[in-house]
C-alpha cells in the first residue's frame, strides 16, 4: 500500500532481539502511517528506575503491586518520545548502559510482566480508537512479546530478526559511537545476555504461526520499512 493511505484502526505488533532494529523501523512506520509509537521496553526500563529507587530491584514479590502503581507519563509521539515519572523526565535516563544491566531483574519476573502486559493491553486498545498523530488511528508497538502476548489480534505481526553480528555491530554503534572489536566486546552484556535471559519468559527468537519473519541483516532501514509496509492488508 502506499505510504499515505490512511487505514482505519490499524495496529503493527513488533517483536525481536535487541539489535535487530525494531525502535527505529517501527518510529519511521508510525511517522509514515500517521499512527502512535508505542516502545514497550521503556515501560520496563520506567520499572526497573521505579523499583531501584524503592530498593526492590532484588524483591520480585514486591514488583506487581509498586509497578501497579508507578506514576508513569508516555508519550505515543514518534517525533516526541518522552517518560516522565512521578515528575522526573527519565527519557535520557532509562537509556544508559547502567539501566540496561538491570533491566532483565524485571522483564524476568512473571508478577512484573502480568501488571505491564495488562497496562500495554490497555493502551493499545485506546490507540485503536484514539486519533493518530495525523489522520490515521492506531498504533506501532515493538517489544518481546507483543505479536504474541499483548496484541496477537494485531493486523500486522512481525518478528523483526538480524544476525547476531549484525546486532552487536548496530549496538555497538549506537552507543559506543563505533563497531570495532572493544565497542563490540564491550556490548555483548546488553545483546546476548539479555536477550538470553529475555527469552526464558517471552517467545522472540523464532516466528509462531501468523508471524512474519523479517530478517534486516542485509537490509536498510528504507527496505526494511517497505518490507512491513507490503504486510499491511489492502
Ligand atoms: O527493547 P529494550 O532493550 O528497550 O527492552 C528493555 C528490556 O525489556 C529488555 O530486557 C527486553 C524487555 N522487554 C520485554 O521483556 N518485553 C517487551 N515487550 C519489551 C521489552
Amino acid at each position: 500500500m502506499e505510504d499515505s493511505a490512511v487505514t482505519a484502526s490499524l495496529v503493527i505488533a513488533i517483536d525481536g532481539p535487541s539489535g535487530a532494529g525494531k525502535s527505529t523501523v517501527s518510529k519511521e512506520l508510525a511517522r509514515r502511517l500517521g499512527l502512535a509509537y508505542f516502545d514497550t521496553g521503556a515501560m520496563y526500563r520506567a520499572a526497573a528506575v521505579w523499583l531501584e529507587r524503592h530498593g526492590a530491584l532484588d524483591q520480585p514479590e514486591a514488583m506487581p503491586a509498586l509497578i501497579d502503581g508507578m506514576p508513569l507519563e508516555l508519550n505515543l509521539d514518534p517525533d516526541a518520545q518522552r517518560f516522565v515519572l512521578g515528575g522526573d523526565d527519565i527519557t535520557a535516563l532509562i537509556r544508559t548502559t547502567e539501566v540496561s544491566t538491570y533491566v532483565s531483574k524485571v522483564s524476568t519476573c512473571l508478577g512484573a510482566r502480568d501488571v505491564l502486559v495488562a497496562w500495554q493491553q490497555r493502551v493499545v486498545a485506546r490507540e485503536r480508537t484514539a486519533a493518530g498523530w495525523s489522520e490515521g488511528r492506531g498504533v506501532v508497538a515493538e517489544g518481546r512479546d507483543i505479536t504474541t502476548v499483548v496484541a496477537p489480534d494485531a493486523e500486522v505481526r512481525v518478528l523483526l530478526t538480524a544476525s547476531e553480528a549484525a546486532r552487536l555491530a548496530r549496538r555497538a554503534l549506537e552507543v559506543h559511537g563505533k563497531a570495532d572489536a572493544a565497542a563490540i566486546a564491550a556490548t555483548t552484556d546488553q545483546v546476548v545476555r539479555r536477550d538470553r535471559d529475555d527469552s526464558t519468559v517471552a517467545r522472540f527468537m523464532d516466528a509462531p504461526p501468523g508471524v512474519t519473519v523479517v530478517d534486516s541483516s542485509n537490509l536498510t532501514i528504507e527496505q526494511t520499512v517497505r518490507a512491513i509496509l507490503d504486510l499491511i492488508p489492502g
